[in-house]
């Protein structure tokens, strides 16, 4: 059942190119420049016109969330805000008719997501569902949706809903700027040409499997760790934190690089690794000036960058290299060395990876 994996984590991992393509698979036409999604086009002048998206989520979904902020922001040009699902009762939020709140869950039977999603509801906002299972609670209570065709995930940490997540959301924010005429056609088509090219670049990436086992020999017995990236992989920082918090038990934070000055600076020293992302879109040189700044004061750099850099080489301790691709879409690629970075990790601490201690797959207690 686990495919020939050692564990469900690791099988999931491995099943990302393909639940990336049976996610985006009926759904778009890159050579028409069409995205046919129902449960957006069926409602899409409702959708595009919202005043403003409220996402609501929990955890790993949550953190999807934070990328589709981007993602909407950056192409819809329509406001988001993204809300922990569990914090977003209890602080009498301002809602109206004219917003539409996403709930994103794999399970679809997160109860504080459930709870926010009722309560958007009763105060007229439309309600999109992004689940993975399909039939879940939070599917039947949203006006539409669109789910996430992963597959049954098994492993307790999520791995192949997240980057699916993020596969529907792009999606769905592309479909959007098309109605609202903030993408051109042609960038539009181009955004769809490279999201077709990503199942092939994750795999490129998994290539990276047996370096990132190296990696993690060095670094398991790490206290701390830190995470850090900007823009669109702020998310994947704080994603890859999760991970490792989550299954190896080593206390691991995720920061928006820039912010590090404010505090964590404070923490680097010569044991403590820092993963930083970066990848050659996106604040790139911001981010090699971050690195440098960890680097006199001693902390260990392990570098997620893209294919044939020489700077962040230069000054990192180890580098791992994704494809190039579009900056929205990086997360997608970037991600993936953060996951087997906590697997092999978890692993050689001898943890259980699929069943880490008191975590349930789906937490149906608020
Ligand atoms: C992380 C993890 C949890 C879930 C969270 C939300 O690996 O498994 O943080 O992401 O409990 O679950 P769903 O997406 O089912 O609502």
């Amino acid at each position: 059942e686990k495919g020939g994996y050692d564990h469900f984590m690791l099988k999931e991992i491995y099943e990302q190119p393909n639940a990336i393509s049976d996610t985006y698979r009926g759904r778009m036409l890159p050579d028409q420049g069409i995205i046919k999604m129902a449960g957006v086009d069926d409602n899409i002048d409702r959708i595009a016109n919202a005043k403003r998206i409220l996402i609501v989520a929990c955890g790993t979904s949550w953190h999807a969330g934070l990328v589709a902020e981007y993602i909407f922001e950056d192409l819809a040009r329509i406001p988001v805000e993204v809300e922990y699902a569990s914090e977003f009762r209890y602080r009498n939020p301002i809602i109206t008719e004219n917003d539409v709140i996403i709930a994103i869950s794999q399970s679809g039977e997160t109860a504080d997501t459930m709870a926010a999603i009722k309560l958007a509801k009763e105060k007229g906002a439309f309600a999109f569902g992004v689940c993975n299972v399909v039939g879940s609670s939070i599917s039947r209570e949203t006006h539409a949706g669109a789910y996430t065709h992963a597959g049954p995930e098994i492993g307790v940490a999520s791995t192949k809903a997240f980057t699916t997540q993020i596969t529907v959301l792009t999606l769905m924010a592309l479909k959007l700027a098309k109605h609202k005429g903030t993408i051109s056609n042609s960038d539009f088509r181009y955004h769809l040409q490279e999201l077709e090219r990503i199942p092939g670049k994750v795999k490129e990436s998994l290539e990276s499997d047996n370096h990132i086992k190296v990696i993690s020999d060095i670094y398991k017995d790490a206290r701390n760790c830190l995470y850090l990236g900007r823009g669109y992989n702020f998310p994947v920082a704080l994603e890859g934190a999760l991970k490792l918090k989550e299954i190896s038990y080593i206390h691991a934070e995720g920061y928006p690089a820039a912010e590090m000055k404010h505090g964590p600076i404070a923490l680097i020293d010569e044991q403590m690794p820092v993963i930083v992302i970066a990848t050659r879109k996106g604040h790139y040189e911001k981010v090699v000036s971050n690195i440098q700044e960890i680097k006199s004061r001693k902390g260990k750099i392990i570098a997620v960058v893209t294919e044939g850099d020489t700077e962040v080489r230069e000054l990192a301790d180890h580098v791992i290299e994704v494809p190039e691709t579009i900056e929205s879409l990086t997360p997608l690629l970037t991600t993936i060395p953060l996951q087997l970075l906590s697997y092999h990790i978890a692993v050689m601490l001898g943890k259980n990876v699929d069943q880490p201690r008191n975590l349930a797959k789906s937490v149906t207690v608020e």
